[in-house]
């Protein structure tokens, strides 16, 4: 059977092995597809809101898992398991552990320390966690979310906006939030902090 996704900019490709994982073996549309898991990240959303997370809790390898589960478990096998293969973007599959546990690390570091503004951190980091791109899809949505739950769960904030837009399909907010990203590449994060309040 064949799932035929066509990939547009910034997009993570899936491998074979990763659209085996397919457990409604009726999508075969990448329209299909995203309808899905707006569904799944939608019922994650839902979870959220009716819960207090602690930040202790919210910024642990565990909670990271469960939440991308949470928003694609129903629709990937490997929801909420590190990637197998490695990606145009993100780190080296072997390195995602360590490499998540030093942002959890300094996550917990600026909490503690009022290191920046609640925002900035939940900004940043929802920006290294895409860069390290633990999942094989989902990476984007989940970053944000997690962020969202960082600043609403964890500090009592209202959730960001993110542009207001959606930014799974390719449009102006799409390409003002990779904008804001590579800016945030670059240490500059302001861009992206006026985004995800926008
Ligand atoms: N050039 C880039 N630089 C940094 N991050 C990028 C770039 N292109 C894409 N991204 C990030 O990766 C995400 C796409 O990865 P993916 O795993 O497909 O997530 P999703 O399926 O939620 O869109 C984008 O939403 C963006 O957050
Ligand atoms: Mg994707």
């Amino acid at each position: 059977m064949g799932l035929d996704l066509d990939y547009q900019d910034g997009q993570t490709p899936l491998d074979e092995d990763e659209k085996e994982g397919l457990i409604i073996k009726t999508i075969s549309t990448r329209g299909e597809l995203d309808e899905f898991e707006q569904y799944g990240v939608e019922n994650a959303v839902m979870w959220l809101t009716k819960r207090k997370i602690s930040s202790d809790k919210i910024l642990t390898q565990d909670f990271v898992k469960i939440l991308h589960k949470r928003m694609f478990g129903t629709i990937w096998k490997w929801a909420g398991e590190f990637r197998s293969s490695n990606k145009n973007i993100g780190v080296d599959k072997y390195l995602i552990p360590i490499e998540l546990k030093n942002l959890l690390d300094d996550c917990r570091y600026w909490v503690e320390n009022k290191t920046f503004s609640q925002d900035e951190i939940a900004v940043r980091v929802s920006h290294r966690m895409v860069l390290i791109h633990p999942f094989a899809n989902g990476n984007g949505r989940h970053s944000r979310l997690y962020a969202d739950t960082l600043v609403h769960n964890g500090f009592g904030q209202p959730y960001f906006s993110w542009g207001s837009r959606d930014l799974v399909k390719q449009g102006e907010a799409r390409a003002i939030y990779l904008h804001a990203l590579r800016c945030a590449d670059m240490q500059e994060y302001e861009p992206l902090i006026i985004f995800a309040r926008s």
